[in-house]
């Protein structure tokens, strides 16, 4: 029995990859920082629902004692995220950016992978299998993203991308120091959800692929890699 925890799975890519995890046998508790959302989500799925939000100490750990009283934690997919555009739903750039913006997005989807990877890390390591996957972007690539003529290259936003590059350096450094781990990132895919204002080209069928794939990876399976559904993608 394989037990899996989704942060921010109450929608989006997080809630389909929960749909396919149920379907291939994982119990799964899918992490929602709105209870009523969340409990809406989790009887749609047959999921466990614990509350939890990021960038909250207090509430990351209470989800990590309920669900290491349950019987502990094979896979952790650190999937909450945030993009932060502006109220007319334009990407903040170079001139408009500030630190509090940086602040903002670096709490959820940086030190929120963090928080909770070190708050489960416990549970992990009693695992027999253990898994992490960090969902990134492609606007992780630093290659891509200055590289003329590809989307990355295009995207103006400062903030986001920059988060996800962290994340991609802290994949690499956790999966280092835990090699019995399991622990990659991966690029979804421009996929339409709330994050983007729907104006994704894949479904989240599509999105949710290379997530569920990774997160059933075998203890042979690669680790510290950054791989979206064609393979490994260039740093
Ligand atoms: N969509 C894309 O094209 C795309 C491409 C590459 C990577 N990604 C990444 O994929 C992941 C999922 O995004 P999505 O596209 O599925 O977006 P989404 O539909 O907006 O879902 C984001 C989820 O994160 C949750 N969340 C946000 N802040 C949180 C916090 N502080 N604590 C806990 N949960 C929090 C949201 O909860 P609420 O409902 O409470 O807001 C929601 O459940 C993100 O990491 C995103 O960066 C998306």
């Amino acid at each position: 029995m394989t037990t899996t925890l989704i942060t921010g799975a109450n929608k989006g890519l997080g809630f389909e990859t929960a749909r396919r995890l149920i379907a291939a046998g994982h119990t799964v508790y899918i992490g929602s920082r709105d209870a009523d959302r969340g409990r809406r989500a989790a009887e749609r799925l047959g999921a466990r629902l614990v509350v939890l939000d990021v960038t909250d100490d207090a509430s990351v750990a209470a989800a990590a004692k309920t669900i290491e009283a349950d019987g502990g934690l094979d896979v952790l997919i650190n999937n909450a995220g945030i993009e932060e555009r502006t109220p007319d739903g334009g990407v903040i750039g170079a001139a408009e950016v500030t630190a509090d913006m940086m602040k903002k997005v670096f709490e959820t989807n940086v030190f929120g992978v963090v928080r909770v990877t070190h708050a489960f890390l416990p549970l992990l390591r009693r695992s027999a299998a253990p898994v992490v996957v960090n969902v990134s972007s492609g606007l992780a690539s630093l290659d891509r993203v200055s590289t003329p003529g590809t989307p990355m290259h295009a995207y103006p936003g400062v903030a986001y991308p920059a988060s996800k590059a962290t994340v991609n350096m802290v994949t690499v450094q956790y999966a280092k120091a835990f090699p019995e781990m399991r622990i990659n990132a991966v690029e979804p895919g421009y996929t339409a959800t709330d994050l983007n204002a729907h104006t994704g080209h894949q479904t989240v069928e599509e999105g949710a692929e290379i997530i569920v794939r990774m997160a059933r990876l075998g203890p042979d399976g690669p680790t510290g890699g950054y791989f979206d559904i064609e393979g490994t993608l260039p740093w």
